[in-house]
């Protein structure tokens, strides 16, 4: 099966709150996206945002340009229904990460919840990497959260890339310095106990 069968499968059969990832509110998110420090005007990215109601959270807190990519039509179509007519503030994106054109250099800010963990090739990853690169404005900010190396090694039957603060840094390379990264621990709709890593990472004002 495609990542792209796998995703819309999952969607299809669970309601949003149903799946092991979801969060009433996504307070590490947005403790990372404020401590960043953005304006409100700046271009957020969600990738892999599936149907978290992070959107939602960020229009209310008073950001205004807001993507979300998502492989996952159905995903997609979740949060577009919960959202309602608030959904046309958002600029919604069908797409596997890995093969989608981002515009260069515009986004202020990329985040991710548990999406790159599913990225278990070091080939995929540096894919992944170079799309960051390309996308984030010099000086952007990066968030990201993942499986804790104390975490969980597959969700909903795939198989996951877990980190560590260092191993994570060390993953993204020398264009990105570490604002803040912290282990805490997400309890599943059915009350599993789950270690994520979430970090916020600078990319330089200069790279390559
Ligand atoms: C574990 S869910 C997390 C969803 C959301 N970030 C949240 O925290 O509720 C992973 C999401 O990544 C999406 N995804 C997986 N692989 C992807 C890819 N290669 N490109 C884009 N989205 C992908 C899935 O469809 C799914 O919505």
């Amino acid at each position: 099966m495609n990542t792209l069968t796998y995703w819309e499968n999952i969607y299809a059969s669970k309601n949003f709150n149903e799946v092991s990832w979801f969060q009433s509110r996504p307070t590490q998110s947005i403790d990372l996206i404020n401590r960043s420090g953005i304006s409100k005007k700046s271009n957020i990215i969600d990738i892999g945002g599936g149907a978290s109601s992070l959107p939602e959270e960020l229009l209310v807190l008073g950001f205004e340009r807001l993507t979300v990519l998502d492989i996952s039509y159905n995903a997609i179509e979740k949060s577009q229904n919960r959202m309602g007519k608030k959904s046309k503030q958002v600029q919604w994106i069908h797409g596997d990460v890995l093969e989608t054109d981002l515009p260069v250099q515009f986004f202020d800010l990329w985040h991710d919840r548990a999406a790159m963990h599913f990225l278990t090739s070091v080939d995929d990853r540096k894919v992944y990497r170079s799309k960051i690169l390309a996308s984030l404005k010099p000086g952007g900010f990066l968030a990201i959260h993942t499986f804790a190396e104390d975490g969980p090694d597959s969700c909903s039957g795939l198989q996951v890339q877990r980190f560590s603060i260092e191993t994570l840094t060390h993953e993204l390379g020398v264009n990105f310095s570490l604002v803040v990264g912290q282990k805490h621990s997400h309890i599943t709709p059915g009350g599993m106990e789950q270690r994520f890593l979430a970090c916020l990472f600078q990319l330089a004002s200069t790279h390559e």
